[in-house]
This record gives C-alpha cells, sequence and structure tokens, in this order.
C-alpha cells in the first residue's frame, strides 16, 4: 500500500498516500435528515467491464485481470463507513453456499484500523447485510443467521409468504413488497425505519438500476483499470430500463495509480450526483 497516489483532479496535481483517501471523505457526516447516504463502487476496464464469465465454474466475477488489494482497500474503506450494505440476491446465495458459520457480506471491517475506526465511531464491527430479491430462492441452511448477523432480505411480491415466515424464524429480517420487484423507495423506507444513516451498494448492474431509477445514488466511486478485456459474456454497471433523463453525475476527485492489478495503471474516481436542471424531473419508480 505504500505507492503514493498521483491525484489530478482538483488542481494542483500532489503525490497523496492511498490508505485513508476514502476514509478522509467523512460520509457519515453527509447523511440528510430523511433519508442515507447512498454510494457505491466498481472496478472496471476501459471496456466497461465489470465481470467476465468463469467458463469452468459456469458463473460471473469480478475480472481477475483488474481487481487488486489497491482498489480492495478503498473498497473497505467505504464498507467502514456504512450502517449497512446493499447486495443482491445472487451474490447472497453466493455467501450462503459457502457453508460459513454466519453470514457477513463485507467480513473485513473486523480487522486491524478498520475495526478500530469502527470503534472509535460507536459502530457494531461489521455492517449490517440487506439483499435485494426476487424470488426468496435461498436454501434455508445456508442462511441460518446467529444473533449478530444482522441480515435482511427485501424482496418482491413474487416471494412465497411461507417461505418468507421460515426465514423470519430462522432469525432473518423478511421485507415482503407488493408489487414484483423491489424500489428504491422500498430501500430508503426500510432503512429509515432501521436508522440506516449510510448505505454503501455493492450489488451489480440490477442492484444500481434499482438506486438510478429511484434517483437516490449520492456518490459513484469508480476505478478504472486501463486494460481492454473483450469478451462476448460480461455486466457492465447498470441494466435496466433507460434512464430518462441520464442520471448525471460531476466529478469530484481523480487520482492516477501506477500500482493496480498486475502493475498497470488504474485511475480512482469519486463522481457526485449533479442535481442541477433536475426541477420536475420524478423517479421512475415513483407511484
Ligand atoms: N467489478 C465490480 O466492481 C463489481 C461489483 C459488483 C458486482 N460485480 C459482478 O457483477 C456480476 C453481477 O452481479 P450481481 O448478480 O450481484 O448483480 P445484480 O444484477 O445487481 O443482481 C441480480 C440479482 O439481484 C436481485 N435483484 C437486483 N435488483 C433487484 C430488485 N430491484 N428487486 C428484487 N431483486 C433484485 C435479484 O436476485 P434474485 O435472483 O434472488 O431474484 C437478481 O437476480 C457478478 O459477477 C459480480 O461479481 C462486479
Amino acid at each position: 500500500m505504500d505507492a503514493p497516489l498521483t491525484r489530478l483532479y482538483p488542481a494542483p496535481s500532489a503525490s497523496v498516500p492511498l490508505t485513508g483517501l476514502y476514509l478522509a471523505h467523512r460520509l457519515r457526516e453527509r447523511a440528510p435528515a430523511d433519508r442515507p447516504y447512498v454510494y457505491t463502487n466498481y472496478v472496471v476496464s476501459l471496456d466497461g467491464r465489470i465481470s467476465l464469465e468463469e467458463p469452468a465454474r459456469d458463473r460471473r466475477r469480478p475480472p481477475p485481470a483488474i481487481t487488486n488489494p489497491r482498489d480492495w482497500r478503498l473498497y473497505l474503506e467505504l464498507a467502514t463507513q456504512a450502517d449497512a450494505v446493499l447486495t443482491s440476491g445472487r451474490r447472497l446465495r453466493e455467501i450462503a453456499g459457502e457453508g460459513r458459520d454466519t453470514i457477513r457480506c463485507v467480513a473485513e471491517t473486523a480487522k486491524g484500523d478498520l475495526a478500530a475506526w469502527r470503534q472509535a465511531h460507536g459502530l457494531p464491527p461489521h455492517p449490517r447485510c440487506l439483499a435485494l430479491s426476487t424470488t426468496l430462492d435461498f436454501p434455508a441452511d445456508g442462511l441460518a443467521a446467529p444473533p449478530g448477523s444482522e441480515l435482511a432480505i427485501l424482496v418482491g411480491s413474487g416471494a412465497d409468504a411461507r417461505q418468507a415466515r421460515g426465514f423470519e424464524r430462522a432469525g432473518i429480517d423478511v421485507r415482503r413488497f407488493d408489487h414484483p420487484r423491489v424500489r428504491g423507495a422500498d430501500v430508503v423506507g426500510y432503512a429509515r425505519e432501521r436508522g440506516i444513516r449510510t448505505l454503501y451498494a455493492i450489488g451489480g448492474p440490477e442492484v444500481l438500476h434499482t438506486l438510478l431509477a429511484a434517483r437516490l445514488l449520492d456518490r459513484l466511486y469508480l476505478t478504472t483499470a486501463l486494460l481492454a478485456l473483450g469478451g462476448e459474456a460480461f455486466d457492465s454497471l447498470v441494466r435496466g430500463e433507460t434512464l430518462v433523463p441520464p442520471y448525471r453525475f460531476r466529478l469530484r476527485e481523480l487520482y492516477l495509480d501506477g500500482a493496480g492489478a498486475h502493475g498497470s495503471e488504474q485511475l480512482f474516481a469519486t463522481c457526485e450526483r449533479d442535481d442541477s436542471g433536475r426541477e420536475g424531473h420524478a423517479p421512475i419508480d415513483s407511484p
């Protein structure tokens, strides 16, 4: 983690340490009174891939050519500031299949300086985990939730109510909504109820679309690895109905890192939602 970054924006350019870069953003102080501060973070290739197919295992995953410990450190600095993380049903299914004792969507905030940071800010070792699902198709035994795992699943109307009660008996908070897909407003309503002030979205393209459609995302952290990967089966940042108007961001900070995956370069960008000229644009999922 020793190699410094070059700050490109705002000017003037400067050499800055990587460790502490995103903790310094003090996201907890940004939460408005009436809803959580919502932010996300992706590592993406120059040709827009956040995942590629892993043929041997018949699944997609973040491409190893772009994932790297320096990006991961910043990912964890963002998780450390979160009351809760928001993930996908697919990811929760993956975690459930790993045979862990306790479901944690981000386990590493309980270690080292990040654990100390959370303690100093009066936070429990791990952020709560919220997952979005249309199906509730999870192995009941894989999701056994001992006290303290703080797992909630927000599901659409297609999920079986009896199955939902079964999960609740196992200590999981299940919230079922009366429309097929969970909407951004549902997520915010739940977060408000639970006193969640900072919400870190760590899901993929459908989770991000859910937040963008409801015009809820405050900040996008984007790591761009300066590599092109190609591939036929991949995910990009967002998937879903066209966003009209487009979701507008403004660049707040930009850093060049020469020590990305396998020595390649990467850019760390902080983009903030741009509300200028937004009057009269209702969220897509508003009633
Ligand atoms: N490079 C990166 O930074 C990065 C970051 C995140 C993810 N990824 C990768 O991207 C790929 C796709 O990730 P993903 O499958 O987790 O992403 P996703 O497209 O956000 O999640 C899809 C699943 O989430 C649930 N879901 C999402 N929005 C929902 C809504 N509004 N209402 C109800 N359910 C909803 C559904 O679960 P059910 O099937 O249970 O209905 C759906 O199948 C993976 O390979 C992942 O590793 C990469």
